[in-house]
């Protein structure tokens, strides 16, 4: 069909890690490549990034381009995904402005994303800047002003495309029938797991130092595998191991196919015999370790050298960013234009 149009956003501050990749990037791609659409963004959300960062510019001026790369190098395609800066999009802010006549703020203290997010971070612990509790409206201008109707995000975006849908709906009966309704698609099956940090932590994150980013040196990624958190009651290569909260057996589950097994570790077929094993007892660490690394330096390799060949020519990266830049910006000046119409604030039309 071709009205779809699918828009996905990623915020530019920090390197992206395999949490990333299995969480969002693979299946943006695989959207990318086999979806029948109209039209597909990639947006870098810088403004969006600076409610949490407005601090520290540089730190999300410097992760625009390693973002970029990051999307490049996984395989986002500039003829296919039109990649582009949000804050280069003026017309996301004006919509914003508007939207927020829609909203009240009751309706952003529910959002559950935002109030998490609210209460784990220090730096709000004396007050939340406006901007960050907006942001849900924000994301819905970013969403509506492309007229995106798909959405690929994770679980825990799905209050700001309900935020989203919330507002298209009072937009088009309070003004006029302009905006689409949107629908989320969540990754399938495995590729949609959270993954924990290489310590174990519930989440990976850049502050928690345990992360593999894929960026990453082949030396770092087999250095990050080899400190790896497991079972720490599986002391004895006999004792019955837990593959439920182990970080190793949680990667390899998302990661590992079976051409890997056939390569590295062809006495098992699959994930399922290589676990039965592990909590049966009688399988070490450390064999399972040596192969989640090579089941990671598999994964990673084309990405890294993709991220290599992009990285030594930024300039044509830029380019990219800025073509795709003015696109996305012709198609958001125009619902602009629909909106400010049926708003009735088009005076010199
Ligand atoms: N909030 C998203 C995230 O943190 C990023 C984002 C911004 C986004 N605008 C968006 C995602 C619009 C989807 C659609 O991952």
């Amino acid at each position: 069909m071709d009205d779809k149009i699918v828009l996905t956003g990623i915020r530019p501050t920090g390197p992206l890690h395999i949490g990333h990749l299995c969480g969002a990037l693979q299946n943006n791609v695989l959207v990318q490549n086999t979806y029948d659409y109209k039209n597909m963004y990639g947006m870098i959300a810088d403004a969006q990034g600076l409610t949490d960062n407005f601090d520290d510019p540089d730190k999300v001026r410097r992760n625009v381009i390693e973002v970029a790369l990051d999307m490049l190098a996984v395989g986002y395609d500039p003829d296919k995904t039109i990649m582009f800066i949000q804050s280069e999009i003026p017309e996301l802010t004006e919509l914003t402005f508007y939207y927020m006549n829609l909203v009240t703020v009751a309706r952003l203290q529910r959002n559950p994303t935002v109030k998490t997010e609210i209460s784990q971070k220090e730096k709000f612990a004396n007050g939340v800047p406006v901007g960050f509790f907006t942001y849900p409206i924000s994301q819905a201008a970013d969403i509506t002003a492309f007229k995106a109707n798909i959405v690929p995000v994770g679980d825990d975006q799905a209050p700001m495309i309900e935020q989203t849908n919330e507002i298209v709906h009072k937009f088009n009966s309070i003004y006029s029938e302009v905006l689409k309704p949107v629908k989320m698609i969540v990754p399938e099956s495995n590729m949609a797991a959270r993954l924990p940090g290489t310590d174990g932590n519930a989440k990976m994150g850049k502050s928690l130092n345990n992360c593999i980013y894929l960026k990453d040196s082949a030396d770092a990624v087999a250095a990050r595998v080899k400190t790896m958190f497991t079972d720490p009651k599986h002391l004895r290569i006999e004792d019955p191991g837990n593959t439920k909260d182990n970080p190793v057996f949680i990667y390899l589950s998302v990661f590992a196919k079976p051409e890997h097994f056939a390569a590295f570790l062809p006495e098992y077929a699959n994930y399922a015999e290589l676990a039965a094993h592990y909590e049966r007892g009688g399988l070490g660490d450390v064999k399972v370790k040596k192969f989640l690394n090579e089941v990671l330096q598999e994964t990673l390799r084309p990405i890294r050298e993709r991220r290599e060949m992009f990285a030594r020519d930024t300039d044509s990266v830029m380019e990219i960013l800025r073509t795709g830049t003015a696109k996305a910006r012709e198609a958001a000046a125009q619902t602009i234009s629909e909106v400010k119409h049926a708003m009735k604030l088009d005076y010199f039309n």
